[in-house]
């Protein structure tokens, strides 16, 4: 069984509808991985700072090891964390994935985010002065960057991208360096539908990925004031005219995009429906409607790296 894909420059395929996996805990997120793969998912994303990439591993392993799957068919993503950024620490870090993943590729390698962090010890992962402060580290992510070619040059990552990255910052990586992303994953979801960015991507090639498309309503920072887009009347309107869930309304409204979309959940039921979203199509009207939920609704504003020099989501950015 394969799901529908698109074509990165780097001539792979990457699985349209993929696994999150942040805050998936250690005892869930093995059996998602497992569920996930039974179900059709050849796609998981994960990153080094999830820090459950061992249990991620073994649900590969296990599924690989059933004859379930062969590797050659799952795309699997990892994420280079803030703390990482200095060239030289950029293949161990990469290394101490794959480890942990019980792979010697990878099939994505993603800057996390364009802000380095102090590397003190692979344990402060929030790196903090005496006064509480965060310890930024205000490496150039261009070097960061050059670091990551390295990597696919070795066959250690089939493809590089980058993750939380403005228009500026990609530009000057396609300016300044040889390899160019793959990919840019972001926050992308019906409250934020980021439309430039999008369109930024698709016109240089790089595929885009949307994060936290559900809105992500179990991140840790939620109040109960928030808007709950799960609960959209207008998308609750679409979903029951087309007996479908919403969850599954927000997936296909990405994937007529062309954006790769990486639903987390830890919950079989809801890992099963979110693959099955290529039986049915919104109508322009439809896709309309979706888009004009848009209220420019940011999540993940990164805010204790808000004081970084290389801070994405400032307005008129320059650095
Ligand atoms: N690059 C980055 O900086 C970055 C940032 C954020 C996220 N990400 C990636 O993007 C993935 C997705 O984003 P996210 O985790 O923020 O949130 P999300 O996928 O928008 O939402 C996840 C939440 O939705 C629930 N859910 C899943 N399917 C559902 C369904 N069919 N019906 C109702 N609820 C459903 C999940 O519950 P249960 O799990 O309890 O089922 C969970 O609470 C992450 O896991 C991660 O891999 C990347």
């Amino acid at each position: 069984m394969s799901t529908p894909s698109i074509q990165l420059r780097t001539g792979y395929k990457m699985p349209l509808v993929g696994l999150g996996t942040w805050k998936s805990t250690k005892g869930q997120v093995q059996s998602a991985v497992e569920c996930a793969i039974e179900c059709g998912y050849r796609h998981i994303d994960g990153a080094w700072i999830y820090q459950n990439e061992g249990e991620v591993g073994k649900g590969i392993a296990k599924m690989i090891k059933e004859n379930k799957v062969k590797r050659e068919d799952l795309f699997i993503t990892s994420k280079l964390w803030n703390i990482f950024h200095n060239p030289e620490l950029v293949r161990p870090a990469v290394m101490k994935s794959l480890e942990k993943l019980g792979l010697d590729y990878l099939d994505l390698y993603l800057i996390h985010n364009p802000c380095g962090e102090k590397y003190i010890s692979d344990e402060e992962q929030f790196p903090k002065g005496p006064d509480g402060a965060p310890l930024y580290d205000d490496v150039d992510y261009v070097q960061t960057w050059k670091a990551m070619e390295e990597l696919q040059k070795e066959g250690l990552v089939r493809s590089i991208g980058i993750s939380n990255f403005n228009q500026y910052q990609i530009d000057r990586i396609l300016k300044e360096c040889s390899i160019l992303p793959a990919v840019n994953q972001f926050e992308i979801h019906p409250y934020f539908t980021q439309n430039d960015l999008v369109n930024f991507c698709k016109s240089k090639g790089i595929v885009v990925t949307a994060f936290s498309q559900f809105g992500s309503p179990d991140r840790p920072w939620a109040t109960p004031n928030d808007p709950v887009l799960l609960e959209d009347p207008g998308l609750v309107e679409i979903a029951k005219r087309l007996k479908k869930t919403v969850a599954q309304i927000i997936l296909r409204y990405f994937i007529q995009r062309k954006v790769v979309v990486i639903p987390k959940s830890v919950t079989s039921e809801r890992i099963k429906s979110n693959i099955q979203v290529f039986d049915f199509e919104l109508s322009q009207k439809d896709m309309d409607a979706v888009s004009s939920a848009n209220r420019d609704y940011r999540i993940s504003t990164w805010i204790w790296i808000a004081g970084h020099k290389y801070y994405p989501y400032r307005q008129n950015y320059s650095e």
